[in-house]
């Protein structure tokens, strides 16, 4: 049988990851500044992850959501202590569409409405409510284009401010920092906006920090930066380093009702001691701390290279944008200096998303890599 082909692929196998590092079937090492598009947080095959997921396996990998599984709780209350929050409730499930498309289903439950505002060049993931408010026309089907959306500017508060007065609202969704699209965050003041029109007109705030999350901008969250508060915040990506694991925070006031969400295999054990062994790992290795500091250094960085004419994001969720598109420069630094980057939909941007445990050493490779790099570029 035959893959169904929907993954253009680099002709690269890797079967082995340390750290910052992932290898190929012939040994060849790679530096990782992708992050296997943002999740690998704590660091390729981390030992105290590995034992953690070993001796889980060992004791029981899996049971149903219909018996207590103090795991679940373990992990909520870490999350709540490492990230700083007070207040919300934790519904796990297994990816990060998955976490949207249940905050926007809590948000319509909550507020008995229907019509969902977002944002140009947002993604939020591929099933059927969050693709609907993915800017990207060409992955809606027309079963996921009925739904009742409304696309406004990023960071424009005044367009916002309309659209809120034209009533009916159940939620408004944003990333702080735009992942696939391109690095993008809009000033305080808009997403404090967002924050005041939401509380007037009685619509819910749902922050998607599936890419953004977990300590990759140097905060544990990106909206905290801020100094907001929204109602409802996504997570996946980071949240399990691979392992497949997402969860929505839900504000206290929301109430739960049995049956309103669920899941066969969310929170299940084995995604718990996944989960719990990262923020462990997070909390002990300062990771947090790590992606900020690590930031300046490589921003400095950037701006010794001409051929970079801005740099976006924050932490390790950076950009930098060239003047010419880099598809090819990015093949180069793959096929020629083994190294890992990833695209976005701004084709002349760069995007730089390693496990957050990398070195100052690791970006001196790589950013003399880039210069010989350009060279023929
Ligand atoms: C901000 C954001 N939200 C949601 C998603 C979807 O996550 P998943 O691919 O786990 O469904 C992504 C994936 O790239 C993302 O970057």
């Amino acid at each position: 049988m035959e893959l169904f082909d929907v993954y253009p692929l680099y002709d690269i196998t890797p079967v082995k990851g340390e750290g910052c590092y992932v290898y190929d079937e012939n040994g060849t090492k790679y530096l990782d500044l992708y992050g296997g598009h943002a999740v690998i947080s704590i660091g390729h095959s981390h030992p105290e992850y590995v034992k953690a997921i070993s001796d889980q396996v060992s004791r029981l990998g899996f049971y149903s959501n219909s018996i207590k599984n103090l795991m679940q709780q373990e992990l909520a209350d870490k999350l709540e202590k490492l990230a700083g929050i007070e207040n919300y409730q934790l519904f796990l499930c297994n990816s990060g569409a998955e976490a949207n498309e249940n905050a926007l289903k809590v948000a319509s439950f909550e507020t008995g409405k229907s019509k969902i505002i977002y944002f140009d060049n947002a993604f939020h993931g591929r099933t059927s409510g969050v693709v609907a408010v993915t800017d990207n026309e060409s992955i809606k089907a027309p079963f996921n284009k009925d739904h009742h959306v409304v696309k406004l500017p990023f960071g424009d508060a005044e367009a916002l401010t309309e659209a809120m007065q034209e009533g009916d609202v159940a939620a408004i969704i944003f990333e702080i920092i735009q992942g696939v699209g391109g690095l993008d965050e809009a000033e305080t003041a808009f997403y404090k906006k967002a924050e005041k029109l939401c509380e007037n007109y009685g619509a819910i705030l749902i922050a998607d920090e599936v890419q953004a999350g977990y300590g990759r901008t140097g905060d544990f969250f990106a909206f905290q930066k801020h100094g907001i508060r929204p109602d409802i915040i996504s997570i996946a990506k980071g949240m399990g380093n691979g392992f497949p694991i997402g969860g929505v925070l839900i504000d206290n006031n929301i109430k739960a009702k049995y049956g309103m969400l669920g899941t066969t295999f969310g929170g299940n054990h084995l995604a718990c001691a996944a989960g719990i062994s990262v923020l462990d790992v997070i909390e002990k290795e300062n990771l947090i701390e790590n992606a900020s500091e690590l930031s300046e250094y490589i921003q400095q960085k950037a701006k010794e290279i001409p051929q970079i004419k801005k740099v976006k994001g924050r932490g390790l969720m950076i950009g930098l944008e060239f003047d010419f598109e880099v598809a090819a420069l990015r093949k180069d630094l793959l096929f020629n200096y083994q190294i890992f980057t990833g695209a976005a939909s701004n084709k002349k941007l760069l995007r730089i998303l390693p496990p957050l445990n990398i070195q100052k050493e690791h970006f001196e490779a790589f950013f003399k890599a880039l210069k010989t790099a350009l060279e023929n570029h």
